[in-house]
């Protein structure tokens, strides 16, 4: 009897090592330029990495000069509170800015630039941020 072998397409994911967890300040953060924008890479009080877009889907403000507290940030402009996990603007507020899937190795921090490529798609197979 033949033996049936399914092939099955696994997307690969590149990693892009961009520094230290100790390059990123407790509470806040630190700006990645690529040569698809600008990427606000954010840390909490618990020591997690995530990665958006450098900017407010309300009107782009930076998001990287915002307020870290617990796993959300403050934009500094009209105070639109962004979930660091999605890049969900909370309600009242409706919008969504482009998150990248982070990992964390030992102290090293590593962005899938190529997966995101900044889009608003999020990444909830990527990276397991939900
Ligand atoms: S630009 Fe961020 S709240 Fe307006």
């Amino acid at each position: 009897m033949d033996s049936i072998i399914t092939e099955t397409a696994v997307s690969e994911i590149v990693w892009t090592q961009v520094g230290s967890i100790d390059d990123i300040p407790v509470l806040g953060s630190r700006v990645v330029r690529t040569p698809g924008g600008d990427i606000a890479l954010f840390r909490t009080a618990a020591d997690e990495v995530f990665a958006l877009e450098d900017a407010c889907p309300h009107k782009r403000g930076p998001l990287s000069q915002g307020i870290v507290h617990g796993r959300r940030v403050t934009c500094p402009l009209h105070n639109w509170v962004i979930e660091l996990a999605t890049g969900e603007a909370v309600a009242p507020d409706e919008g969504r800015t482009g998150h990248v899937p982070v990992r964390v190795e030992g102290r090293s921090v590593s962005l899938a630039l190529g997966e995101a490529k900044l889009s608003r798609g999020g990444c909830r197979k990527a990276c397991g941020h939900v």
